[in-house]
């Protein structure tokens, strides 16, 4: 089966959050269910220097008013195809946001460039290959669907991979003839949303499938509550709505092997973890005291993630000989509450305000435990990252989180099946209960033990997950499902 994925970042080249990982390593788990991926990716200097031997895949003489250059290569053993229009691309800073913080004022072009070739390249103008289905992840790769359904031409399905609902990609209505659609397309069964056009709401309304990447989500996400007004659409769609949880690539993520492990120990090997906890704790000016609770954060510090609420109750957990190291950036005025609590508590709070790829590796292999306070959670990486590393994720009862962490309550203790700590609501008073338990397990060594090793255990891989994707997307193609070794 040949797939063409359309995304707006991947990781090793671009990333923000967790979007970058999966267009990565769901790729690479695909193949071993006979999926065959080909990622389409704007071409921003880290893709084009990533493309080394590259070869000219098709030119664009004019695609929605750009020259494009659609090269095609591999990198970090990923078959790529990146669309090289140097005036949407070829810029110093982030994927969306400007070295000010705000928007790129020409996202709507630079996201409907990538989901028109998309579409061009669905419909087979690169000579020699064509995809048996598409996917698109988010809002960004919103229109590929739409511009499939309005060019009125034969088209592979799209599956629409739903990451995040909070970003919608909502543009003025005057953009229509600039993203060349035509003007029946602005109806509430096309692109139109309360009055503008939406680039998620046109993959929802008109995408084949809909997935996903947590099944809570996906129930989620047709209530009010955390539909971002698009509960009634998604609701209607219940039928062809999946949820299928992420999984993360157990080679980078693996502490006997990974360089960002100080010192390497056996997935599973709680002892091993000590020395990693100790080393930590000295490079960062924390005192070395194995009793004291050591907490860790890697996240995007926005309110998505509720570090706002971790941020207030903070000065309570510090009265308590807790400590904490945050990996994070985002939100100027959460970076600076965290600034401020650092220098009143150096003993107990160490912060990193930036993106460390090495570091949020190193963090989950030497805290007790990881939070996730988030307020909404597609998924979430983190939880696996931290299961996987033997750190105990401390999380809100919210979407993918739910799916993954098995709760300390005391019928899981006793049945010995806990892997973490939920709580809810999203509030500063229950994370600080969450926390305490925590405190209290903590000091309980073997329940602690147990706790660490149920999670290390836990499946996080790709593997079920992979195999989901793949009889899905075979299924769209009307292909009766074959049995793949
Ligand atoms: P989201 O995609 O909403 O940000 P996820 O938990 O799915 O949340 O994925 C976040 C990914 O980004 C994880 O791989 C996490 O380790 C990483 N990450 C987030 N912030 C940082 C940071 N400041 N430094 C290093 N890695 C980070
Ligand atoms: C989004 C979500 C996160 C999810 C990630 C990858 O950024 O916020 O929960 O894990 O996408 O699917």
């Amino acid at each position: 089966l040949q797939l063409l994925s359309v995304s707006a970042e991947m990781f090793p080249f671009v990333k923000t959050g967790g979007l970058g990982d999966v267009a990565a390593s769901l790729p690479t788990a695909l193949r071993h269910h006979g999926v065959r991926t080909r990622t389409l990716l704007p071409g921003y200097r880290a893709v084009m220097a990533a493309l080394t031997q590259r070869v000219e895949a098709y030119v664009f003489n004019d695609v929605l008013g750009y020259r494009a250059v659609v090269w095609e290569g591999t990198a970090h053993g990923q078959h790529l195809y990146a669309i090289e229009v140097p005036e949407l691309y070829d810029r110093a800073g982030g994927p969306y946001l400007g070295p000010d913080g705000r928007d790129w004022p020409d996202n709507d072009m630079r996201f409907a460039v990538l989901s028109r070739v998309a579409a061009s390249i669905a419909q087979g103008c690169i000579p020699g290959w064509c995809p048996d289905v598409v996917m698109t992840h988010d809002w960004q790769a919103g229109l590929v669907a739409a511009y499939l359904r309005y060019d009125n031409q034969p088209a592979p399905p799209v599956a629409h991979v739903i990451h995040n609902m909070a970003f919608q990609g909502l543009f003025p209505r005057e953009l229509l003839p600039r993203i060349g659609l035509p003007d029946h397309a602005f109806d509430m069964n096309g692109v139109e949303f309360y009055g503008q056009v939406g680039y998620l709401k046109a993959g929802l309304q008109i995408a084949d499938r809909l997935i996903t990447v947590s099944p809570t989500y996906a129930e989620e996400i047709q209530t009010a509550e955390n539909g971002m007004g698009l509960e009634g659409l998604l609701s209607s769609r219940a039928a062809n709505l999946h949820g299928i949880l992420n999984g993360i690539d157990l080679h980078d993520w693996n502490s006997l092997t990974d360089p960002a492990v100080i010192f390497p120990y056996a997935i599973g090997d709680i002892a091993g973890r000590r020395a990693n906890k100790r080393v930590f704790q000295a490079e960062f000016g924390l005192p070395q005291d194995p009793n004291a609770l050591l907490l860790g954060i890697v996240s995007r510090l926005t309110r998505q993630k509720g570090v706002d609420i971790l941020a207030e109750i903070a000065p309570r957990l510090f009265k308590e000989n807790i400590q904490l190291a945050v990996v994070g950036v985002g939100d100027n005025d959460i970076m600076q509450s965290f600034r401020a609590l650092q220098l009143a508590y150096p003993r107990n709070l160490v912060c990193h305000l930036r993106y460390d790829e090495v570091l949020g590796h190193r963090l989950h292999s030497a805290v007790d435990a990881s939070l996730i306070p988030s307020r909404f959670e597609p998924c979430g990486l983190t939880q696996l990252h931290a299961l996987r590393y033997g750190s105990v994720p401390i999380a809100a009862r919210v979407g993918g989180l739910t799916d993954t962490i098995v709760d300390a309550n005391a019928a899981a203790i006793e049945e010995g099946v806990a892997n973490g700590i939920l709580f809810s609501p999203t509030q500063g008073d229950a994370l600080f209960r969450a926390i305490r338990h925590a405190k209290r397990l903590f000091r309980q060594k073997s329940v602690w033990a147990r706790l660490q090793r149920n999670g290390s255990l836990h499946d996080v891989s790709w593997h079920g997950k992979a195999a989901h994707y793949a009889r899905l997307l075979l299924e769209m193609t009307g292909r009766a499902p074959v049995r793949i070794v």
